[in-house]
């Protein structure tokens, strides 16, 4: 909560100050004649006050309230509100501003807010959660790494068995114990990467997210550049999971299916296209208004990505090298199973 009233902080006070100068500009007041552009000064004042309302009253609001009033002001005001300003640099600015707060409060709020939401509703996570449970007893010490909010944890815990996490996201973590009050001091807090997991410890690890499908690094450029790093950093992973296991351990890894479009209340639905290419893997989700909630179906939010994946041979070669023999797709194709004899 700290970080994020820091950062909403500084990005108040840069929109703040930018705002101020539209304000200034505005009260010159001979272009504002036109209607139009009357209706968009107006849209800017409503904007001003918001912005300048939440820099007040911060403190009252909660997240939720907070985010929705900034993005239904900005939204609504930002795309006809640019196309009518001249290419002045403060315009420029401006906009640069309201992007860059909005990408923070979808980083740290908005995605982990929908994304049980979304997982919930466009997987079959019983099934998913079910197949682990076949392949081990409630005496088995299982490791789930990066749980998010729990689709999966959770069902593991409700059902006894002895799961343990590690997941780097705080903010992901206390969304999943608002959920599950059982999976507290079960998760660790930590990079996967950093955290030394031990030695034979567990019977089952698993890994529902694409850490070891996609590379690390979302930098296109670099990964073309620098391959061998990111590889680096998969045999590493690779081997920890491997050290971790108990002999006759197995290492699960699960491939995503495709998302359908999940209604995530608010207004908004959540839609992702992936297209999986023999290099890369192609996504672009968005996050919308739905039709009749904002007058038409808007756009809110967009992440388009392009991430390298690691190609299938060298996913081979790091499974033997690091020492995993048996390699097995799951009759449902949900989960890739490497195992440690
Ligand atoms: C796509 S989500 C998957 C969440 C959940 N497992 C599920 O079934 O929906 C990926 C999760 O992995 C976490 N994660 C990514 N890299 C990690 C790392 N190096 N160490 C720990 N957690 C990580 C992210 O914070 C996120 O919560």
């Amino acid at each position: 909560m700290e970080e994020f009233r820091e950062k909403i902080f500084g990005y108040l006070i840069e929109i703040n100050d930018i705002v101020d100068k539209i304000d200034s500009e505005a009260k010159k007041g001979a272009r504002y004649f036109l209607w139009d552009q009357a209706k968009n000064f107006v849209k800017i004042r409503i904007l001003i006050v918001k912005i300048k309302e939440l820099d007040r009253n911060l403190e009252r609001f909660s997240p939720d309230d907070l985010i929705m009033r900034l993005l239904g002001t900005s939204i609504a005001s930002q795309n006809e509100l640019f196309q009518s300003y001249g290419e002045d640099n403060w315009y420029f600015k401006f906009k640069a501003a309201i992007k860059d707060f909005q990408d923070v409060i979808f980083d740290l709020y908005i995605y982990r807010f929908t994304y049980d939401t979304f997982s919930e509703n466009s997987r079959d996570n019983d099934r998913k959660a079910n197949i682990l449970m076949s392949l081990v007893n409630t005496s088995s010490a299982l490791l789930e790494i990066g749980p998010g909010t729990g689709p999966l944890f959770r069902r593991l815990i409700r059902r006894g068995y002895d799961v343990n996490a590690i997941e780097y996201d705080s903010r992901m973590i206390h969304e999943l114990f608002s959920r599950c009050s059982e999976a507290q001091g079960r998760v660790i807090n930590a990079d996967f990467f950093e955290y030394n997991l031990g030695e034979n410890i567990y019977d089952m690890i698993f890994i529902e997210s694409g850490i070891f499908l996609f590379t690390l690094l979302n930098n296109k450029l670099f990964f073309e550049l620098f391959p061998n790093l990111e590889f680096e950093r998969v045999r590493i992973g690779f081997n920890k999971i491997f050290r971790a296991l108990k002999r006759n351990g197995m290492f699960l890894i699960g491939i995503q299916g495709l998302m359908k479009k999940v209604d995530i209340g608010r207004g908004m639905t959540f839609e992702m296209k992936r297209t999986q290419l023999e290099d890369r893997a192609e996504r672009e989700i968005n996050w919308c208004f739905k039709k009749g909630y904002l007058s038409k179906k808007k756009i809110l939010y967009k992440i388009r990505q392009s991430k390298p994946t690691i190609p299938f041979e060298k996913f081979l070669q790091f499974s033997f090298e690091t020492g995993f023999r048996d390699i097995q797709i799951h009759d449902s194709y949900e989960w890739v199973i490497l195992r440690k004899d």
